[in-house]
């Protein structure tokens, strides 16, 4: 199938190389020159494991090329996928300028029959609203399809190769048979690929990140409960996980969630019930608790040190808001950072990928370590805040060294409380006994 993608920034970059990888011929268009040439020459912009080898293959087999031409990106692609920022507004409603933008320029040259897909995370009624800003100038024949997208930052590309479901938002019998057809290669498993009218589809992504925001945040308020109870939240999370109501996944505690959706798409959903005269108010309770939750170590460092952090050096491991991500955005470690330097604290930092993002926002309000060890040297105790794998066995016996006292908090839970008293550490997590 011929395909174009507009946008490519995370979502539209993943789509863009996944469906080539499937044997497709994939036109991605992008507005940013740099980036469009960039990417042409084979130098991939965004960090997302797996990503670059599918990317440069499929751009040496001529399945995917990049333009900055929307007339020329379009002219062949039956199907078109909207992968364009979403960014919340000054209200937190999601702002659709570039979706509509594009939208409208698209009604100027379409000819011939073409699905126009919406990937990005939309509001309910979008559909409707670019199909009505194509229709505005366009004469040719066109279908506004929803499908939404729920790859994860990290594991993207198995994600989008394996999804556990797609979901397909369309009213029309000809665009439901091409995205069936499309989609077909990536659920022979047997995983669903499930049809409903456009709103539903729309509606399901921001249900489905709200759910899980909701899942994490009452993992998080039965952490507190169990450090005030005497409870250990890693046993509490192992008791009702495997009841498969439940379920496992997303039951981990820690300094709250982050990154460029769970916020972003929460925040939007209550904005949108608001404006159909409907209080979510679980949701404005998530967006309250999860705020505290990554200031939630805070409050353990302080009274360690007795309510004076001003000169006490701290060493902190971990930027990105989770880990196998350069992503800083809505990290809890930018949070923990802030608060540390209020109180007089100075902070020494490091992270595998997201080191620069932190550079280019903060300067040299902190030290950035060349490792993780590096970062220890004469700290007062040592701060984790994301869950890369190489902090989870650590060399004890460096810290030990490294560090000026055996003081170590821990937002991510990833150490066995017996066996780290026993060396000797002064250890604070979530939701467990310190
Ligand atoms: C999330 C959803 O998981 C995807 O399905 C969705 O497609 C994506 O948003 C999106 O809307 O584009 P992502 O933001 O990449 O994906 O990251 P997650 O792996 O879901 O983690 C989100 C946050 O929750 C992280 O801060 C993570 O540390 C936190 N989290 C996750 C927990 O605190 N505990 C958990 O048990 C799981």
């Amino acid at each position: 199938m011929k395909i174009a993608v507009i946008g490519t920034g995370y979502v539209g970059l993943v789509t863009g190389t996944c469906f080539a990888e499937t044997g497709n011929d994939v036109v991605c268009v992008d507005i940013d020159t740099t980036k469009v040439q960039k990417l042409s020459n084979g130098q991939i912009t965004i960090y997302e494991p797996g990503l670059e080898k599918l990317f440069l293959r499929n751009l040496k087999e001529e399945r995917l090329r990049f333009t900055t031409d929307l007339e020329d990106g379009i002219k062949e692609a039956q199907i078109i996928f909207l992968a364009l920022p979403t960014p919340p507004g000054e209200d937190g409603s999601a702002d659709l300028k570039y979706i509509l933008g594009v939208s409208d320029q698209l009604g100027k040259i379409l000819k011939d029959y073409k699905v126009i897909v919406d990937k990005s995370t939309v509001p309910v009624g979008t559909a409707e609203k670019v199909h009505a800003a194509i229709k505005k100038n366009c004469k040719g024949e066109f279908d506004v399809v929803s499908n939404p997208e729920f790859l994860r930052e990290g594991v993207a590309v198995d994600d989008f190769m394996k999804p556990d479901r797609v979901v397909i938002g369309t009213s029309s019998d000809r665009a439901r048979k091409i995205m069936n057809d499309l989609y077909l290669p990536f659920v022979r498993q047997g995983n669903p690929i499930i049809f409903m009218d456009e709103r539903s589809a729309e509606l399901t992504k921001y249900a489905a990140n709200s759910f899980l925001a909701t899942k994490i945040t009452f993992m998080n308020e039965v952490a507190q409960l169990c450090e005030r109870l005497g409870a250990d939240v890693d046993m509490v999370r192992r008791g009702i996980g495997s009841d498969e109501r439940i379920g496992k996944r997303f039951l981990f505690p820690g300094i709250g969630y982050g990154g460029s959706c769970f916020p972003k798409d929460v925040q939007a959903l209550v904005k949108s019930s608001q404006e159909v005269s409907y209080d979510f108010r679980i949701l404005n309770a998530v967006m309250d608790v999860n705020e505290k939750q990554k200031l939630h170590l805070m409050p353990k460092v302080k009274k360690y040190f007795k309510d004076n952090l001003k000169g006490k050096h701290f060493a902190l491991w971990g930027l990105a808001f989770k880990p196998n991500t350069d992503d800083i955005r809505e990290a809890p470690a930018l949070y923990m950072i802030d608060a540390l330097l209020k109180e007089g604290a100075t902070v020494a930092v490091f992270d595998p990928e997201a080191m620069n993002n932190v550079k280019q926002l903060i300067g040299d309000k902190v030290t950035y370590s060349e490792s993780q060890y590096d970062a220890l040297e004469n700290a007062d105790a040592l701060i984790i805040a994301t869950e890369w794998n190489e902090f989870r066995t650590p060399n004890f016996l460096k810290i030990v060294t490294s560090l000026k006292n055996k003081v170590i908090f821990d937002g991510r839970n990833l150490f066995d409380i017996a066996a780290i008293r026993e060396l000797g550490f002064y250890y604070e997590s979530i939701g467990r006994a310190p």
